[in-house]
């Protein structure tokens, strides 16, 4: 039987994200709804309410399917766990226009350029485990590696300056925490501006003067090309560098799986997929869509107009596609996760990602097999006014 939009039948919305899980925890209830209520009302903090989607085939429908669209979010009270409303530049745009900036912004990020990149990243992975070995213990894989690790090669292909970075991280995390500060974002917007500015004057061999000077020629206005220019700096160090802390706690706290990677460092590609499967990175699911025409998903009609958040989280443990969801096995072979989305949206940087994780993980665990949690595991404190789930701080020692 098919349930209908219609607000007269609508159960009781949920309030979401779930409570009460912490950590890399996930709540049991995404599982009881992927298989109960597959498509759910929810309410979060801010906007309207929404439809939940856990089904791993739904969500991809959602994310893939030219009928749900996220420039239809313009103008709407957008469900969201921030007070700021993040639904501006190509993040929030459909095709053709959508296309017309992300290819702007996408050859550094192939295959073939990431390839060349590689190199990059292991000589800075190298410089980094080097200065750690040379320093003090405990140290905090975060601040120590993986920030550096992932800020150095973004602001390297942009042409940011790395010497910049205290200030642009002030804003950029205090413009998209729970309390945004618009100022903060602003800030940041206007230091891309005036970088790009520059760059339109005296271009380099970088991305941004790729940006300044492309994007003029092609009519894109200032705002949204400055716009674009912080999307890829926040989007390039912020979930890589939130994510390699999580995986390095992950092995740390399951020495059989470190030992595994240790014996057989073969198998680093799958193991990063698997990790990037299993680890709940969103708190508040994919940035809202918006249903564009009446669409049914598994038994429940969603009218033209409604708001839908796809879980990557349920979908990522749907086990209609994943055996044995839960348990983390790092030579999983069938491994179609969304942990980097689909469709349209899908992450412009999951090669670049996927290198920096290999090569982090394969250098930190290379040097200090030995490498420990350095307090005990129920105290290592985790971001909870994040877009993204991660740890505050992840002390180790390693001798
Ligand atoms: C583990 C690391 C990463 C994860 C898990 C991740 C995840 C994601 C996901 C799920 C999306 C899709 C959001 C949506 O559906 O609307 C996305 C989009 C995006 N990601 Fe990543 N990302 C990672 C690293 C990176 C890196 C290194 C870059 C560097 C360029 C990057 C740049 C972007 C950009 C620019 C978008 C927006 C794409 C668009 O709207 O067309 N990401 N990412």
């Amino acid at each position: 039987m098919i349930s209908t939009s219609d607000t007269s039948t609508m159960k009781q919305p949920r309030d979401f994200p779930f409570g009460g899980v912490v950590g890399v925890g996930v709540d049991p209830l995404y599982r009881w709804l992927s298989e109960n209520e597959p498509v759910s009302r929810i309410r979060l903090k801010y906007g309207e309410d929404a439809w939940l989607v856990t089904r791993h085939a739904d969500v991809q429908t959602v994310l893939r399917s030219p009928s749900f669209s996220r420039a239809m979010a313009a103008g709407r009270d957008v469900p969201r766990g921030t007070a700021e409303d993040f639904s501006t530049g190509m993040v929030s745009m459909d095709p053709p226009d959508h296309t017309r900036l992300r290819s702007l912004v996408s050859a550094p990020f192939t295959r073939s350029s990431v390839a060349q990149l590689s190199n990059r990243v292991a000589e800075i992975a190298e410089e980094l485990v080097d200065r750690i070995a040379d320093g003090n213990e405990p140290f905090d894989v975060a601040e120590m590696f993986s920030i550096p690790l992932t800020l150095t090669l973004i602001c390297e292909v942009l042409g940011v300056p790395y010497e910049d970075r205290a200030q642009f991280r002030r804003w950029a995390e205090d413009g998209m925490a729970d309390d945004a500060d618009e100022d903060a974002a602003m800030k940041l917007w206007q230091y891309h501006n005036d970088l790009l500015v520059r760059r339109r004057e005296d271009p380099a061999d970088d991305l941004l003067s790729f940006i300044a000077t492309e994007g003029h020629a092609q009519g894109i206005d200032d705002v949204e090309l400055a716009m674009l220019a912080m999307t890829v700096l926040v989007a390039g160090y912020l979930s890589a560098g939130t994510q390699l802390p999580t995986m390095i706690y992950v092995l740390l706290t399951r020495p059989e799986l470190r030992q595994q990677l240790l014996d057989r460092p073969e198998i680093m590609p799958t193991a990063v997929d698997e990790l990037i499967r299993w680890i709940p990175l969103e708190v508040h699911g994919a940035p809202p869509r918006y249903a564009a025409e009446d669409v049914e998903l598994s038994g429940t009609l969603v009218r033209a107009g409604d708001a839908l958040i796809a879980s990557t989280t349920a979908a990522n443990r749907d086990p209609r596609v994943f055996t044995n969801p839960e348990e983390i096995d790092l030579t999983r072979q069938h491994n179609p996760h969304l942990g980097f989305g689909a469709g349209a949206h899908y992450c412009l940087g999951a090669q670049l990602a996927k290198a920096e994780l290999e090569i982090g993980l394969r250098s930190l665990l290379g040097r200090f097999p030995d490498l420990r949690l350095a307090v005990p595991e129920e105290e290592v404190g985790w971001k909870h006014n994040y877009l993204t789930r991660g740890v505050q701080k992840l002390p180790v020692t390693w001798k």
